[in-house]
């Protein structure tokens, strides 16, 4: 009984900070395990992907975990999309896509606009920005319509537009920066919808990872399974009325 009155004060008292202040109280989210009950994971042969999967399994969530080398899902191809989605069955309350590469067939960040290459810039659009777009067309409606549920991607923080001091990086950034346009414009269709469910862009931080192993210099970086902790803590504590935004790993969010 005291529990109970004591519960229904405090949700009294989150709603007069809101209508007070114009500002969220702090959610109390989902529990990881009720979010994350079942689990799409694309992208888990991947060294952010697999310490995702292995940290959801480790929650207790049902994980189902698809790549391309273990599962043939090539995401810059829909038929391969859809054929392994299709596959797959049920609702995951979490889809998470842990896919990108940051050098591709040999070319890696360009440095000057002398460097850029048509095709180059085609495959870095094709693999980071059009890749985790089929993912959200073919996998979108598996989200629960009731309840709490997530979709996030793996952004990067060199995609976003304000934040760029340093330049160079064309195709990777502006491949980032699309996709990031593509979260946010999905989040607003979603929520039609999905009135629960939040969608959202990652920025993982400096991971140590096949991808950063010839680019994080000097940088501080956190191992896989730190940055699994990390991202999955922002999702954990993210609302729906922040749906459709772009966050790092602290939770903090990465202006456009
Ligand atoms: N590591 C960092 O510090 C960092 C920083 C900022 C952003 N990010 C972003 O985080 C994401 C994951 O990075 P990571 O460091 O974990 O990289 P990673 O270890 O190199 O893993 C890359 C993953 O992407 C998958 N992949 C690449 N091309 C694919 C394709 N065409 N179809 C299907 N899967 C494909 C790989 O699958 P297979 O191995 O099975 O082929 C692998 O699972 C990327 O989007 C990256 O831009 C990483």
């Amino acid at each position: 009984m005291f529990m109970r009155a004591t519960l229904r004060k405090a949700r009294r008292d989150e709603k007069a900070l809101f209508y007070l202040h114009g500002v969220e109280a702090p959610r109390r989210p989902p529990t990881l395990s009720g979010m994350t009950h079942r689990s799409l994971i694309i992208g888990a042969s991947g060294g952010i992907g697999s310490a995702i999967t292995a940290k959801l399994q480790q929650n207790g969530s049902e994980v189902t975990a698809l790549s391309r080398s273990a599962d043939g899902l090539d995401i810059t191809d829909e038929a391969s999309v859809k054929e392994v989605l299709d596959r797959v069955e049920g609702e995951f309350q979490l889809i998470f896509v842990a896919t990108g590469a940051l050098e591709l067939n040999g070319n890696g960040p360009e440095k000057a606009l002398k460097e850029l290459d048509a095709q180059a810039m085609v495959a870095q659009f094709s693999v980071n920005c059009i890749g985790p777009s089929l993912v959200m067309k073919h996998a979108l409606h598996r989200l629960p319509r009731n309840g709490p549920s997530c979709f996030a991607a793996l952004s990067a923080r060199v995609g976003s537009i304000g934040d760029n001091k340093m330049g160079g990086w064309y195709s990777y950034r502006t491949a980032k920066a699309a996709l990031n346009q593509m979260i946010h414009s999905a989040a607003i269709e979603l929520k039609r919808t999905h009135r629960e469910a939040v969608c959202v862009a990652l920025h993982p931080g400096t991971v140590q990872t096949d991808l950063t192993a010839k680019f994080a210099g000097n940088h501080p970086t956190v191992t896989p399974d730190e940055a699994a902790h990390n991202l999955l803590s922002v999702l954990e504590g993210l609302s729906p009325r922040q749906s459709g935004q772009f966050f790092d790993w602290q939770g903090e969010r990465v202006e456009w």
